[in-house]
């Protein structure tokens, strides 16, 4: 069992519950990783204000990796542990994700889930995609459902690896630029 906001996580990766300190980070992220769809500091706060309270419906966490040098450590003396400029954010945030789960009684839904490029394909998003799936489980949902545009066969390619399917599409879901959206749902 791990403690409250601690998810367990592949070796390296560590999660945690995303928090109103983490806003500032996260929407600073926002647009480097979903451009003119990037939502908005406002929109951010909104969503984390369902995640505790009595009417709380979603889940967000924040991954950590827990190399000595942080991921994209530019400077060599910074990525050997000496002060650099990113030396008093030791840990930096490399990826994040949330997940609808209502009542608990239908189908959860993946929200966002997104990795800074020089975290990539080191696990980040399929630790985070574990946890996700495991606190739709826990809520008592049936199902996780997701849209991801048509040409993002990377991020259908993390799903497909953790048991989703395509469904079915959806016209011009997407408007920056606009693209079909592939639904996709893997039962729980
Ligand atoms: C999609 C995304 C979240 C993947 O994050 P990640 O941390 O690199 O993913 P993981 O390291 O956990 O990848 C696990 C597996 O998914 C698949 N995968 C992930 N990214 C892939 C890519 N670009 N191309 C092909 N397969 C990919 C691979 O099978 C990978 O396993 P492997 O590295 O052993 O081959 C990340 O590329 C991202 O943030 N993209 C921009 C935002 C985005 O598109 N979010 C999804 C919105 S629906």
């Amino acid at each position: 069992m791990n403690p409250p906001g601690q998810e367990a996580a592949a070796v390296g990766v560590r999660l945690r519950t995303m928090t109103p300190h983490d806003l500032e980070v996260v929407s600073r992220l926002e647009p480097e990783l979903f451009g003119a769809e990037a939502w908005s500091p406002a929109t951010l706060a909104a969503e984390l204000d369902r995640t505790t309270g009595p009417g709380a419906d979603r889940a967000y966490l924040v991954a950590h990796l827990e190399d000595a040098a942080p991921a994209g450590a530019a400077d060599p003396q910074e990525a050997a542990g000496a002060p650099g400029p990113g030396a008093a954010d030791a840990e930096p945030i490399v990826g994040y994700a949330g997940l609808w789960y209502g009542d608990g009684r239908g189908d959860a839904d993946l929200l966002t889930i997104a990795t800074i490029p020089a975290a990539r394909r080191r696990g980040v998003a399929t630790a985070l995609l574990n946890a996700l799936l495991t606190a739709a489980a826990d809520a008592g949902c049936r199902a996780v459902l997701l849209e991801v545009r048509a040409s993002n066969e990377g991020a259908q390619r993390l799903y497909a690896t953790h048991g989703f399917k395509a469904i079915g599409r959806r016209r011009r879901y997407y408007l920056a630029p606009v693209e079909d959206a592939i639904v996709m749902r893997r039962p729980l």
